[in-house]
């Protein structure tokens, strides 16, 4: 007999009753009495445990009592059952239990709850706990989703390189790819030899984003998509910021800034819609212990449309703000991560495209406004995290793009492919990259990027 999932069992319990079957799991706890023990045990597959229920007077007691320790791996031979106590679903009458893998009493996740600082300390172990079974199972909907949205609506998805030779953002945040060691470096009489001596005789480094390779793609596929890995060599430490995230990133050509901004806008509902139908349980369960209102405030996201602020007048709200930041509103200035919550939490209390950034503060590859001082970007800024798209109109025109590129004092040569494309057939096309870190925080609740990934990486913690 093979394994049932323990999802099966408390999802469609029904359809079970009164069969025998055949589960394995770990066990979370335990209870003992005197003629009854109970395991509550969990495989993954649902964030709801299965009750075990033994009879000692029936059970072998040598196979039973190593099987009541929380963490043990146990299998379980029994009848699905309505619980005892009803409303609680369907429970396993065990006739026969074994024990597969032991677990000594200083199993580090015993019955209490432990805060999630103490659980970055344990990062293979943390997994098995509650609520990173429920973040894990969301992560992996929201990823499937991501991949329906665009498959349906008939874009292609394409890898772009991880190992790239460009900055995308040209913030300097790359992470150095070489198999130079100190050695090359003490030898090498300057940079360009040490260069010279390095795999790929030329500077190379992790992907910041994939957009640069998208755009290539979508000047021949039309409308693509990229979803993997991203690298920032961001020296902050803050709870939205990681060495490593994910980045989904479509890119469209033909679209200007209003229609991937219809694009962005029904992705994120659509992604919210899947956690709503898809997890209902770890949604209540968030509700519960991260973000009380959080199902509420999903609801009202795929019900409502967002809202659509000028970066100018974003700058005017926050100059007439009732608020002290600490860092200063001036227009031409980024705005920091108390200035755009401020918008999306106190002015407007829903996610808000903000607009028509000045140019300055922004990316070479963004099209230029007419006003000469501005670009067709806009970040989706959101309740409680802030920003979690960046989205643009791309410079199109040969010449607008070199301007840009120069000003900034970049080294074209690496960037001689991307330019071309501005030359042979060149089109208005559009894009935007989502941090998968960032909505996963949102739809969860969970307030720091550590706790929605399965191992992180950030400034001076190499998780491991
Ligand atoms: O705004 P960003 O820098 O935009 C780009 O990289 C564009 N090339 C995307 C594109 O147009 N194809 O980053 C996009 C998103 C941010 O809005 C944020 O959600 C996420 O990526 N992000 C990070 N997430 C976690 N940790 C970091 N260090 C992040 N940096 C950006
Ligand atoms: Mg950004």
């Amino acid at each position: 007999m093979s394994y049932t999932d323990i999802s099966e069992i408390v999802l469609h319990g029904d359809k079970y009753a009164g069969t025998k079957v055949k589960v394995a799991g770990w066990v979370r706890t335990a209870r003992d009495s005197k003629t009854m023990a109970f395991i509550a045990l969990n495989d993954g597959t649902s964030l709801k445990h299965l009750q075990l229920v033994m009879d000692k007077s029936v059970l072998d007691a040598d196979a039973l009592s190593p099987c009541l320790k929380s963490g043990a791996s146990v299998e379980a031979e029994g009848v699905v059952v309505p619980a005892a106590r009803e409303g609680s679903g369907y429970e396993l009458n065990v006739e026969e239990i074994a024990l597969i893998g032991d677990c000594p009493s200083d199993y580090p996740l015993q019955k209490k709850r432990h805060t999630l600082e103490f659980l970055r300390t344990i990062p293979h172990l943390r997994v098995r706990t509650n609520i990173f079974n429920a973040m894990l199972r969301v992560r992996s909907k929201v990823s499937y989703a991501l991949h329906r949205f665009f498959q349906e609506r008939g874009y292609t998805y394409v890898h772009t390189p991880i190992i790239t030779g460009s900055d995308c953002e040209g913030a300097g945040e790359i992470f150095r790819v070489t198999t130079n060691g100190y050695e090359d470096a003490r030898v090498a009489k300057d940079e360009a030899e040490y260069i010279a001596r390095d795999f790929f005789r030329r500077k190379a480094g992790l992907t910041v984003s994939g957009q640069l390779e998208g755009e290539v793609a979508a000047m021949a596929m039309g409308k693509i998509y990229t979803f993997g890995p991203t690298f920032r060599a961001e020296n902050s430490n803050t709870p939205r910021h990681a060495a490593e995230f994910w980045q989904i990133e479509p890119e469209v050509a033909f679209a200007k800034l209003p229609d991937i901004i219809k694009v962005a806008e029904s992705m994120i509902k659509f992604v919210i819609n899947a956690v709503l139908e898809e997890c209902p349980d770890e949604v209540d369960f968030f509700e519960k212990v991260c973000e009380p209102g959080l199902r509420a405030k999903l609801e009202s996201v795929v019900a409502s449309d967002f809202a659509v602020l000028d970066y100018t007048d974003a700058i005017e709200l926050l100059k007439k703000a009732d608020e002290k930041f600490a860092y200063p509103v001036e227009w031409g200035l980024d705005l920091q991560t108390e200035h755009e919550r401020y918008l999306t939490e106190k002015v407007l209390g829903k996610p808000v495209f903000v607009t028509n950034y000045p140019k300055k503060i922004k990316s070479f590859y963004m099209k230029q406004n007419p006003d000469g001082r501005t670009v067709a970007a806009t970040d989706l800024l959101v309740p409680g995290v802030g920003e979690i798209i960046g989205c643009s109109e791309r410079e199109a025109d040969y010449d607008k793009l070199l301007q840009a590129m120069t000003e900034r004092g970049m080294n074209l040569d690496d960037y001689k492919g991307y330019m071309e494309l501005r030359k042979y057939g060149s089109v208005p096309h559009s894009g935007f990259g989502l941090g998968l870190e960032r909505i996963l925080m949102y739809v969860t609740g969970i307030g720091n990027i550590r706790d929605v990934q399965l191992y992180s990486r950030t400034a001076g913690d190499l998780m491991a």
